[in-house]
């Protein structure tokens, strides 16, 4: 069964992303097992605890790293994503070169009450992960929820018909993208060990082409490339 990593990006209690995210993970049963990473024990990001990460880094670093897939459910807070769910992100893209989000696929979604459910702040998110990130995002559909209770029942099932028939294909294709890059992997084995040198390598070149040095050809897949020595 594929293993997803779900980052809720409130931590209230009675959060309606929380409620969505398991309405999808209802209609998701039998095909993904859901991880839920707790956002909320870690410290606020400080660049001094690198060097030791702290516990809760290493769990939320560990289950993201463990999952087929991510998907992200988030509020929109001032046309943003929340502090809480960037604090989350920071966190597990570090130590430099050692980001647990390069290259695994993700889906983003979410609900608000506001009229356009999310959008801008999924648009924040979109340009974090599948920019810096390196992580491919699925494009189609877009789920921009605007909440209404009405749309789901006390056991977060999805009452609404017109409402789950279009979270179900959502999930469908975000099934379908995260095997498709599970496939990319089985296919060309070295593919994901590729894909994580080739985003440390590129991390590698940023920090070199601020100090200029000497790079090394190095032949892969057939392909001389420039290599920081
Ligand atoms: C600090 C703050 C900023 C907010 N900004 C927005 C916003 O920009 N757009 C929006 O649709 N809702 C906004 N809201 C309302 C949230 O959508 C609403 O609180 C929602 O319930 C949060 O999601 P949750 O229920 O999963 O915690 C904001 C709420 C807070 C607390």
């Amino acid at each position: 069964m594929m293993k997803i990593a779900v980052v809720v990006g409130s931590l209230r209690k009675n959060s309606y992303n929380k409620k969505l995210a398991r309405a999808l993970e209802k209609l998701a049963m039998g095909k993904m097992s859901f991880t839920y990473v707790d956002i909320a024990s870690l410290p606020l990001f400080n660049q001094d605890l690198e060097a030791d990460l702290p516990p809760a880094v290493m769990k939320l670093k560990a289950d993201i790293e463990s999952a087929d897939g991510v998907l992200f459910v988030t509020p929109e807070y001032n046309r943003s994503i929340p502090g809480v769910l960037k604090n989350a992100i920071d966190w597990a893209s570090r130590p430099y070169g050692q980001s647990s989000w390069a290259g695994r696929p993700a889906a983003i979604c979410g609900t608000s009450p506001g009229a356009i459910g999310t959008a801008v702040a999924q648009m924040h998110l979109r340009s974090i992960a599948s920019g810096f990130l390196d992580m491919p995002v699925l494009g189609q559909p877009e789920i921009y929820i605007t909440y209404k209770d009405e749309y789901f029942d006390a056991d977060q099932n999805v009452v609404n018909d017109a409402t789950r028939k279009f979270l179900q294909g959502f999930l469908d294709k975000f099934a379908s993208w995260v095997a498709l890059h599970a496939a990319a992997c089985r296919c060309a084995p070295r593919y994901s060990r590729l894909r994580r040198n080739i985003s440390q390598g590129s991390a590698r070149l940023y920090r070199h082409t601020t100090e200029p040095r000497f790079y090394k050809r190095r032949r892969i897949c057939g392909f001389f490339c420039l290599w920081p020595a």
